[in-house]
């Protein structure tokens, strides 16, 4: 450890990291984006390809990345070039981090339009607007907003200008203190709405929905279906392995990025699975808030990126306090949307200042690149769909799978073994060999299938 730069800022204590790594997992992923491609890909099939490729290929990934910020203290791109020298390999494995800069700019995009949705939400619950409403208004609603792009392009601003407030002003005293603070009670608030959805939804139909393994809506293939071969020739394994990257922020440095900030007692493998445990433990609440009212109110489970917004609000609209309620959930949905969209920027802003450029000054050049993107976004539903799909679908796998390689294979071992502090053999041995073989075979085949080479 001696040769670690030391004068990189630290967060105190080991809670921090975990509420700031969790702040980037828990965000519109968990709550809006799982629901709606859960819906898409027919429910429980998905769900359980999701729980594996976060177990076998997501979390060894997210290990390995954090111990590679924590091994450099630097920078994500100086991270991989320190590193890549002492192990004596190439210095191109500093491209994952100039890529992934990319990937977190190209979702940050989209991402930050759909938070400015929630912000919009935010203003129509609290005046009432879902109150007593019928269920094919709210769903109305939602598609005027849809066709309403300057409320759009409003809200989408605001976002992204709170982004780069907190991460010009400094990762230590923005992010920390709000993740600490609110996380928790978007938890509670979660729980509030399952027990709602439990008690007027139709909670044992969308049970069934959510856990039930059915190959044939997993993969309507006439020709396979139901076999296992649909499971092997399927848009759905990519999306469901891309997604488990994109929950767990995985596949761009970000979490390299914070893995840098993480005090020098606090254990990398267990500390990051309690983030990736969750993680998955909020999408699965959120399914389960979400599903029985959209059964109970006969909305399609594949409506799309709306089926959020649609509804909760109806459940919403007939709760006692709705109005309350509904304000709360989508103020802490946005707040959780900010403590993920920071992680998008923050690597780059880190590089940047490395290079001596002003925090301000980096902060403001990413945030503007990624304003612009989102005018596209809201403008095309085509710039929408492809930013969602190359991202998820295939720079966050490749981010993974060259992260796996080079900390599997390349870094030097006495490093990986230091820094992940797992003490058992046999735990630290299945972790590697998990990462060395399972994940990058894992990714190699669901790009080999969805590419149709095999
Ligand atoms: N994980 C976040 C979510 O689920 C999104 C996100 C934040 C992300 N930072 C990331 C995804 C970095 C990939 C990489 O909403």
């Amino acid at each position: 450890m001696a040769n670690k730069t030391t004068n990189y800022v630290h967060w105190t204590s080991r809670w921090t990291f975990i509420m700031a790594a969790t702040g980037s997992a828990v965000g519109l992923g968990n709550v809006w984006k799982f629901p709606y491609i859960v819906g898409e890909y027919g429910g429980g099939a998905f769900i359980l390809v999701y729980l594996i490729c976060v177990l076998l290929i997501g979390a060894p990934v997210m290990i390995a990345e954090t111990l590679i910020g924590r091994a450099a203290r630097t920078d994500p791109v100086d991270a991989l070039l320190l590193l890549s020298k002492r192990a004596r390999t190439t210095p191109w494995w500093s491209m994952i981090a100039i890529i992934g800069t990319m990937s977190g700019l190209m979702i940050l995009m989209f991402y930050s339009v759909v938070a400015g949705w929630s912000l919009d939400y935010v203003v129509q619950s609290s005046t009432g607007n879902f109150v007593d409403a019928t269920a094919s208004s709210i769903s109305e609603s939602f598609h005027q907003l849809m066709l309403n792009t300057n409320r759009q392009l409003f809200y989408h601003t605001v976002f992204i200008i709170l982004t780069g407030a907190v991460v010009a002003v400094g990762v230590t005293a923005g992010i920390g203190t709000a993740v600490r603070i609110l996380m928790p009670l978007l938890l509670l608030l979660l729980l509030i709405l399952v027990g709602y959805s439990m008690a007027k939804g139709h909670f044992m139909e969308a049970f069934h929905f959510m856990f039930d393994f059915d190959l044939t809506k997993f993969c309507p293939n006439p020709t396979t279906s139901g076999s296992i071969f649909a499971l092997l020739r399927c848009e759905a394994l990519l999306v469901a392995m891309g997604h488990a990257f994109f929950t767990l922020s995985v596949g761009i440095a970000a979490i390299m990025a914070y893995g840098a900030y993480m005090p020098e007692e606090a254990n990398v493998g267990s500390t990051v699975l309690t983030v990736a445990l969750l993680d998955t433990v909020i999408a699965l609440l959120a399914g389960l808030a979400i599903f029985p009212l959209v059964f109970a109110n006969g909305i399609a489970a594949s409506e799309g990126p709306g089926l959020m917004f649609v509804s909760l609000p109806m459940a919403f609209s007939h709760m006692p306090g709705g109005q309350i309620i509904g304000t709360l959930f989508f103020v802490l949905l946005s707040v959780a949307a900010l403590s993920s969209s920071i992680s998008l920027v923050e690597p780059a802003v880190a590089w940047m200042e490395k290079k001596g450029l002003k925090r301000i000054f980096g902060t403001t050049i990413f945030v503007i690149a990624g304003w612009c993107g989102g005018v596209a976004v809201i403008y095309h539903t085509s710039v929408f769909d492809f930013l969602n799909k190359a991202t998820s679908q295939f720079m966050l796998p490749m981010g993974a799978l060259l992260i796996a390689l080079f900390a599997g294979w390349f870094m030097q071992q006495a490093t990986v073994r230091e820094e992940i502090g797992i003490r058992s053999p046999l735990v630290y041995q299945t972790w590697l060999w998990t990462l060395r073989v399972i994940s990058p075979l894992g990714i190699i085949l669901v790009f080999a299938d969805s590419f149709g080479w095999l």
